[in-house]
């Protein structure tokens, strides 16, 4: 591990440590600098259940998506979707249905830049955008391209929701994206919940990141108010949907959420 130092992270030249390639060095991606590596350590020094989470997010996705086109989704939009690793949404999709288009929505600019370069020729964009603005992309052109809000569309904000601070109005920012959606849309979730473990990571996390804000389950399950949350409802993170043979020990109990909604 490295040291517990709670000082500034050594950056190398121009390039800073950065958040999502430290989520991508979690979870075993190899697209990473020193600094980014650090900064991953000092995260799970602050959760050390910070890799199960990143697990258990990608494998939400994979469960969610298939979810989703299995009820006839083509069209996502994942916001706040990192460094593009396996179990993208357009992966599993695609996978069912080779037609799907996905937009991926970040606001850092090396998420974009390399999920551009990676995301080359697969049918898919990748947007720079902040989600605590719904209409800059709800009404950018390219998202307008290859959504069709008049059909069915899945929107999944997989823990990035809570990188939104209380004064960013989060869940006006799910109502923004569900005021958009045809019948038939889903809305996919996972966030961060209140707990002891997690408000003294939140704590000790910030001295790594900056950021960080779980909710009650009442405050996240408001972000389904005018969906119907499908089987099992909002559930612990690797307990949705879960298949017996992919949960490992370690993913239970992690203090996160899980949900879909269909509007
Ligand atoms: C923990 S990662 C989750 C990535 C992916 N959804 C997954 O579960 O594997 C959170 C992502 O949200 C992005 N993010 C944070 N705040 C954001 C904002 N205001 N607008 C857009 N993206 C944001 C971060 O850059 C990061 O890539």
């Amino acid at each position: 591990m490295a040291s517990d130092d709670s000082g500034p992270l050594p950056s190398q030249g121009a390039a800073p440590p950065n958040i999502a390639r430290a989520y991508n060095h979690l979870l075993g991606g190899k697209d990473t600098l020193e600094a980014d590596r650090l900064l991953a350590e000092r995260m799970l020094e602050a959760w050390p259940r910070a890799a199960d989470a990143a697990i258990a997010n990608r494998r939400f996705i994979r469960r969610s998506v298939r979810f989703m086109v299995e009820q006839g989704v083509d069209q996502f939009v994942d916001v706040g979707a990192g460094l593009p690793t396996e179990n993208n949404v357009h992966q599993v999709a695609q996978a069912l249905n080779p037609d799907a288009r996905v937009v991926y929505v970040d606001n850092d600019p090396v998420v974009v830049s390399h999920g551009n370069a990676l995301l080359a020729g697969t049918g898919t964009r990748m947007l720079q955008a902040d989600m605590s603005e719904p209409a800059a992309i709800l009404d950018d052109p390219a998202v307008r391209e290859l959504i069709d809000f008049g059909r069915p569309v899945g929107v999944l904000f997989v823990a990035s929701l809570h990188f939104l601070s209380p004064e960013e109005d989060a869940h006006g920012v799910v109502a923004a994206f569900r005021d958009a959606m045809a019948p038939g849309g889903h809305l996919a979730i996972s966030h961060g919940l209140i707990s002891e473990e997690i408000r003294e990571a939140v704590q000790r996390y910030k001295t790594a990141t900056d950021r960080g804000t779980p909710r009650t389950e009442a405050e996240i399950a408001a972000f389904f108010d005018g969906f119907t949350l499908v089987e099992p409802g909002l559930v612990p993170l690797g307990e949705w949907q879960r298949e017996p043979a992919e949960v490992p020990e370690n993913m239970a109990g992690l203090p996160m959420l899980a949900g879909v909604g269909r509007r």
